[in-house]
């Protein structure tokens, strides 16, 4: 950040811009930058658990359930390095298959859980949560809870 401030403009910016996208992640990287995400994921939903509780007013109904969507995918993409460790099953790469089918689902789910907010507000989202967010289906298989 500090190159990117000092010289704004010419090579030295080009150089800034490529050089995170060239960062390699080592393993505790990994496993930090995936629980991260799922942590995230665990604010949104019980933000939405708020909404759909009537503790809070369901205002960022459409924020809350774009945020989970946008995380869905995320965390799609976070366990495509076979990165053993943290609270992952070594199952998730033994049976990758079945890991990602469920990651799709999440992600088709909670996409459509999104669209829903927007088209249908709070009676639809309620409607759809629970088949929506399949965290412990996952979890139940593929994460060890410390
Ligand atoms: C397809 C599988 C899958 C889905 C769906 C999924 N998770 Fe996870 N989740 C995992 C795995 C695997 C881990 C262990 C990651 C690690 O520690 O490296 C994990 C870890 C976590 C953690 C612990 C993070 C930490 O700090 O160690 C939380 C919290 C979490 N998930 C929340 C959620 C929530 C909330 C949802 C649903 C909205 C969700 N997850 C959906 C697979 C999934």
């Amino acid at each position: 950040m500090t190159r990117f401030v000092k010289f704004i403009g010419g090579f030295a910016v080009a150089a800034a811009l490529v050089l995170p996208m060239t960062a390699q992640a080592d393993d505790k990287d990994v496993i930090d930058y995936r629980e991260n995400v799922m942590k995230t994921l665990e604010a949104q939903t019980a933000s939405l658990g708020m909404i759909a509780s009537t503790q809070v007013p369901p205002d960022n109904l459409v924020q809350h359930t774009e945020a989970i969507a946008l995380m869905a995918k995320a965390a799609k993409k976070s366990f495509e390095a076979k990165v053993l460790g943290g609270e992952a099953k070594p199952e998730v790469w033994a049976n990758n298959a079945d890991f990602t089918k469920k990651m799709d689902d999440f992600v088709a789910k909670t996409d459509i859980l999104a669209k829903s907010a927007k088209t249908g507000g709070v009676p639809v989202v309620m409607e759809q949560m629970v088949d929506a967010l399949t965290c412990k289906g996952c979890h139940d298989v593929y994460r060890n809870k410390k």
